[in-house]
């Protein structure tokens, strides 16, 4: 038994403590925002946040989270309407939109630790990847943010 907290609602899972975190939220919790992608910690389409650090969920087993306080996309805001989210959308950031959820997180991370990102510092902390090639939208929406 794997215990932890998911989106400020605690959370048992009876699956094998190897299981990649990614996995247990998606069909234990049916929390599907989080999205799979390579399953290899390149894409980031899986971050969430843990304990207030980005973390990619495919990377990470249940077993090795015990007692954390884990926040996805779908508990970042209690009305969708997260600073950051905000911004991606008056950016029109998403374009098929499958990576999105994860460059949310991985923003709102880097934004509570530093609140005046210059365009290098977000270049360099948000390293998810994009098939459809958002990077421009993407450094001027988390700009706005900051803002
Ligand atoms: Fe986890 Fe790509 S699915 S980094």
């Amino acid at each position: 038994m794997t215990r932890f907290t998911v989106n400020n609602q605690p959370v048992e899972y009876k699956l094998d403590a190897r299981t990649p975190l990614l996995w247990a939220l998606r069909d234990a919790s049916n929390l599907t925002g989080t999205k799979y992608g390579c399953g290899s910690g390149d894409c980031g389409a899986c971050t969430v946040d843990i304990d207030g650090a980005a973390v990619r969920s495919c990377q990470v087993t249940i077993g090795s989270i015990e007692g954390t306080f884990v926040t996805t996309i779908e508990g970042l805001s209690d009305n969708r309407d997260h600073p950051v989210q905000r911004a991606f959308l008056d950016a029109n950031v998403g374009q098929c939109g499958y990576c999105i959820p994860g460059m949310v997180m991985t923003a709102a991370a880097l934004l509570r630790k530093n609140r005046n990102p210059s365009d290098e510092d977000i270049k360099a902390a948000i390293t998810n990847l994009c098939r459809c090639g958002i990077y421009p939208r993407l450094v001027e929406a988390v700009g706005r943010a900051a803002r």
